[in-house]
């Protein structure tokens, strides 16, 4: 069943995250920190080709509780997940049971590890609360990493840079919960204010804010189709990038040449043209994008996105039939244009509307007052 993602009361959250929090310890937290969800107007499979991606922050959070304890560990719970945590602060960190611990255990073994110097927050207790949904797509990992990070630093008194911070919460995600991810996720919920979508040059990590115009709002729509990222298909479109790359002979494929490209289809690596050709192509439509932005041409950005949708279902082969047929019904429901978002294979799709110009009911849901991003 699809449905708009509706944005969420922060305050009521973290709130929700206090009283959790002395409910399971029996005394006040000292602090609360929080981090949002993203989503990706454009720029798919781009990050770890070195390229650009253009997420914002949603409107739904992961927030934690937490407050110092006498001895030398970290004990974690939640309401988003059974179980909880307990990881000896002075031992090695190992993988474990409850699965999510290991976006805890990834994120507290890197901040031992930093290159300026160990972050140690000492003991402490945590509650963790969320309204990221999991498994669509949003990026409810990064946003219990970043949030967890956030507690850390606090903990330990000393602030992190924020993409510093990103990078800490990516290492974590690579060792620990075994995706080879790019940074977008990470940056986005660092950075990404309300309101504003963050071009990101993943090469370089220069970001830059760009206000959504007035005249424009994005929705969220959730496919219902889970999307888990840990089951080998975004591990392998990140291989045959690299593979592509190598026989490119460039770095990566943010430097791949037009050229480069009718060589790999020359040589009959159709499929390995087919990522590479989605991943150059989409990096242009990222910048095209923002130009559009930048000239109030909704119409030309409405089709940017529609081309990204048309390449990651027939290039990257990461679409579902279901998730294809959700786009359609957001552009028959007045959309200037609609894609997937995220890693692919069910989560979330993304559509561009020019206020008040709905003019059907969104696929799934009568009457929409959803996760818009709307300009600060
Ligand atoms: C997932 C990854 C990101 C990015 C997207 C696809 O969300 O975590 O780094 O690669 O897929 O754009």
């Amino acid at each position: 069943m699809t449905r708009v993602v509706e944005a969420a009361d922060a305050a009521a959250l973290e709130e929700r995250a206090r009283r959790g929090f002395t409910a399971r310890f029996g005394r006040e937290p000292s602090l609360v920190v929080s981090a949002p969800g993203r989503a990706n107007l454009i720029g798919e499979h781009t990050d770890y080709n070195d390229g650009f991606v253009l997420p914002f922050a949603i409107a739904r959070r992961t927030a934690i509780a937490a407050a110092p304890r006498e001895d030398r560990s970290v004990e974690a719970a939640g309401a988003l997940a059974p179980g909880s945590v307990q990881i000896p602060l002075d031992g090695a960190i190992e993988r474990g049971e409850p699965r999510w611990g290991d976006y805890l255990r990834g994120v507290l073994a890197e901040s031992r590890a930093l290159p300026g110097g160990a972050l140690d927050p000492g003991g402490f207790d945590a509650w963790i609360e969320s309204d990221v949904p999991v498994g669509a797509g949003l990026s409810s990992s990064a946003a219990l990493e970043v949030a967890f990070a956030g507690v850390i630093e606090a903990l330990a008194g000393r602030p992190l840079d924020p993409l510093d911070k990103a990078a800490l919460c990516q290492r974590a995600e690579h060792a620990y919960a075994g995706v080879p991810c790019g940074i977008m996720d990470q940056m986005a919920s660092t950075l990404a204010g309300e309101g504003e979508l963050l071009l990101i040059d993943c090469r370089s990590l220069e970001h830059e804010r760009i206000v959504l115009p007035a005249q424009l709002e994005i929705v969220v729509v959730d496919s219902g189709l889970p999307h888990d990222l840990g089951e080998g298909e975004f591990a392998r479109r990140v291989a045959e990038c690299r593979e592509a790359a190598r026989k490119l002979g460039v770095a990566s494929l943010r430097d791949a040449t037009p050229d480069g490209l009718e060589q790999l289809r020359a040589s009959g690596e159709t499929l390995l043209w087919r990522r590479a050709r989605h991943v150059v192509e989409e990096n242009q439509r990222v910048l095209d994008a923002v130009a559009a932005i930048r000239t109030n041409d909704w119409r030309r950005l409405g089709d940017l996105l529609d081309e990204s949708h048309a390449s990651l279902r027939d290039l990257y082969e990461v679409s579902r039939p279901e998730m294809d047929a959700l786009v359609h019904g957001l552009r028959r429901a007045g959309a200037l244009g609609a894609r997937m978002t995220g890693g692919g294979f069910g989560g979330c799709a993304v559509a561009l509307f020019e206020r008040g110009r709905r003019t059907l009911a969104l696929p799934g849901q009568p009457k929409n007052t959803g996760n818009r991003l709307s300009p600060a």
